[in-house]
């Protein structure tokens, strides 16, 4: 079975591409290497021992798009193509709305030329906003609260009105909470520009010695600690569960929703925690000002994946401290 990855090269899709070798699936990639690299692909052939198909170009470029659905069959689509910063968005709220909204259409598009009806779709916990109660089911409301998680909501509304105008379509989208850690191997991992935006690859560059100590942000939070939730889950696991919404598009299942995450919700303290154990050192960290826009908890009721897709995430805080630290320390 052809999968096209967009996106393929970048930190999920990435390891989404080793799981789908895997499991027997033959990945194509199309990525325009703006959030990442060609070594990328090297190191993807080096884990699977396998020639990948790669196209370097923009999914919004319709005209490649039909070349490649020309040239490879294509079964079906993960979309993970996107940029994903929220503080950038909120710098350059058009370059999101055009990359993540247009480059969806497009691929919409050509699709439905070639008549190929089986998308997988990455959607963020985002979605939720401030939720109004924790666990977060796929039920929650609603309501994003900067212009990358607005690109997400829409392209979820998108695809609902298109599922409502043509029944053929199979779509599944995942909403996925705190993707964290690395391949096992230490070869593919996040390398994210600059400073980190995201806890835990700066907890790792603070492990690493390239950053002098952690910013705690917040200390006041209604939570175990004061510290902020939320639920991370392993980067493997996450792949692991594209694997089965393709299997549940086989089943010509329309449109379904799930949330990816462990269910578990861990505080900025207890992940710091974790990395000092799998570091082998106590990590320094220093309180600061909550970070603007912040919410104090959010983990998932991961129920409904495990129910209708048998998807469960497997891994534990401290796998993803000992995976991302194998990883980072080797990153020159
Ligand atoms: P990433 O930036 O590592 O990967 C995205 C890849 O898409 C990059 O390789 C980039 O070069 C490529 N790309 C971006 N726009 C493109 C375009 N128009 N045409 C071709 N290639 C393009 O991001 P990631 O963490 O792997 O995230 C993958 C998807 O999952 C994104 O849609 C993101 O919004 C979503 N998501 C990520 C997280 C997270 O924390 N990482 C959480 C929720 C949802
Ligand atoms: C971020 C994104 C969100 C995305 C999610 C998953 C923001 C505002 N939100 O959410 O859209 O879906 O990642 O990738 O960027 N923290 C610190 N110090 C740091 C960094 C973070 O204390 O240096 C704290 C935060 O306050 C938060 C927790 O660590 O409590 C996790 O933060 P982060 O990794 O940025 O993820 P989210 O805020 O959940």
């Amino acid at each position: 079975m052809n999968v096209l990855v967009t996106g393929g090269l970048g930190y999920i899709g990435s390891h989404t591409v080793v799981e789908l070798i895997e499991n027997g699936y033959n990945p194509i990639i199309i990525d325009n290497l703006g959030n990442s690299n060609i070594t990328i692909l090297d190191r993807l052939e080096k884990l699977t021992s396998k020639n990948i198909k790669f196209y370097k170009g923009d999914v919004r470029d319709k005209e490649l798009l039909r070349k490649i659905f020309e040239s490879e069959k294509i079964d079906s689509i993960i979309h993970f193509a996107g940029l994903k910063a929220v503080g950038e968005s909120v710098e350059i709220p058009l370059n999101y709305y055009d990359n993540n909204i247009e480059s969806t259409i497009a691929l919409l598009e050509v699709m439905n030329e070639f008549k190929v009806f089986k998308f997988v779709f990455s959607s963020s916990a985002t979605v939720y906003g401030d939720p109004e109660k924790v666990p977060i089911d796929e039920n929650a409301k609603l309501g994003a609260t900067n212009p990358y998680g607005r690109t997400k909501l829409f392209i979820e509304y998108i695809l609902k009105d298109l599922y409502e105008s043509n029944k053929d379509y199979n779509i599944a989208i995942l909403r996925y909470f705190n993707p964290v850690g690395a391949h096992k191997s230490g070869l593919i991992g996040e390398m994210p520009n600059g400073i980190p935006n995201n806890l835990v690859p700066y907890v790792s560059q603070v492990a690493n010695g390239k950053r002098e100590y952690i910013r705690v942000f917040g200390s006041d939070y209604n939570t175990i600690d004061g510290t902020g939730v939320r639920d991370y889950i392993h980067v493997v696991d996450l792949a692991k569960g594209h694997i089965l919404a393709l299997k549940k598009l086989e089943e010509k299942c329309g449109l379904v929703i799930y949330n990816l995450g462990t269910g578990k919700g861990y505080s900025v303290l207890q992940v710091i925690k974790a990395f000092s154990k799998a570091v082998g050192k106590d990590l320094p960290y220093k309180f600061v000002e909550r970070r603007k826009g912040d919410i104090a908890e959010c983990y998932s009721d991961p129920t409904k994946a495990f129910r209708e897709l048998g998807f469960k995430a497997e891994k534990t805080i401290d796998d993803m401290a000992k995976d991302q630290w194998n990883f980072e320390k080797n990153i020159k």
